[in-house]
């Protein structure tokens, strides 16, 4: 059975009505990164770090898996399939995929302060999401999408969104490039490729491999050694498109 990995960014997540950043309407376009997410930022503004990880989670709950998301969990029934994402959304698992790597962190998640290898689920976060996709008040889960200004852990210590700011340590991204050395085809969507080093993924793959780009932008191609294949289309339109071609010529 081939490999694929697929590597996105906050642009598989576009079509669920999920803002990526730099876009025109991006999150960065509305809010500056130094107020809400960096370390500096937690230490002095602990409280606007705080809500806006509340909204982002709130926002969340009331948003579902699109075409793309499903079209990749797709690729399951021919494929092994690894997900490595820039995204700290939770709809690659809420659309099936199994393997999925989160580079940047997890909204549904937090962590101690004293200790970033204490991270912990949400309690609760996998039925909120159910329940308000099936048409319940996100509101009625407010202790779920919200984090108190001094929630603690089980040790006492005061717990943070699960998230990796701007300055911070990639835990996973060694993990990722010895995915990526693994895959017979590389699908990137909806990045960027402009913060590394999460876009250095694209380099970690082995030089023969074709890779296979969805975004309707144009992210910078130019350093990447293998055979690109370019579909100049939104996510939700390219990836089922797309899956569905590699889906046919499985062997
Ligand atoms: N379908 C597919 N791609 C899309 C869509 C869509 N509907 N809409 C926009 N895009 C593309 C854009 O053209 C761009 O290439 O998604 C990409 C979004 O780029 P960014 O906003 O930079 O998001 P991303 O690459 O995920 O950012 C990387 O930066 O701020 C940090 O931690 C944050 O993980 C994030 C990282």
């Amino acid at each position: 059975m081939k490999k694929i990995v697929v590597f996105t960014g906050a642009g598989v997540s576009a079509d669920s009505g999920i803002a990526t950043f730099r876009d025109s309407d991006g999150l960065w376009a509305n809010y500056r990164i130094e107020d809400v997410c960096t370390p500096e930022a937690l230490a002095m503004n602990r409280s606007t770090v705080i809500e806006f990880y509340n909204i982002r989670r709130r926002e969340l709950l009331q948003k579902r898996a699109n075409a793309a998301h499903t079209a990749i969990a797709s690729l399951e029934s021919r494929y092994e399939v690894e997900v490595i994402t820039q995204n700290i959304d939770d709809l690659h698992e809420r659309a099936g995929s199994s393997k999925i790597t989160h580079l940047h962190g997890e909204l549904s998640k937090l962590r101690s302060m004293a200790d970033s290898e204490r991270i912990y689920d949400i309690p609760g976060w996998k039925e909120a999401a159910k329940a308000v996709e099936n048409g319940a008040d996100v509101d009625d889960y407010a202790s779920v999408w919200k984090e108190e200004l001094e929630a603690k852990d089980p040790y006492g210590d005061l717990l943070r969104p699960h998230v990796v700011f701007f300055g911070e340590q990639v835990p996973n991204y060694d993990l990722a490039c010895r995915i990526a050395a693994t895959a017979d085809i590389l699908i990137v969507c909806g990045t960027s490729l402009a913060v590394y080093p999460a876009a250095a993924l694209v380099f970690a793959v082995k030089k023969d491999i074709p890779v296979y780009l969805v975004d309707p932008g144009s992210p910078d191609t130019s350093r990447i050694a293998n055979p690109v294949h370019f579909i100049q289309k939104k996510a939700a339109e390219g990836m089922p498109e797309l899956c569905r071609r590699l889906l046919e010529q499985a062997v």
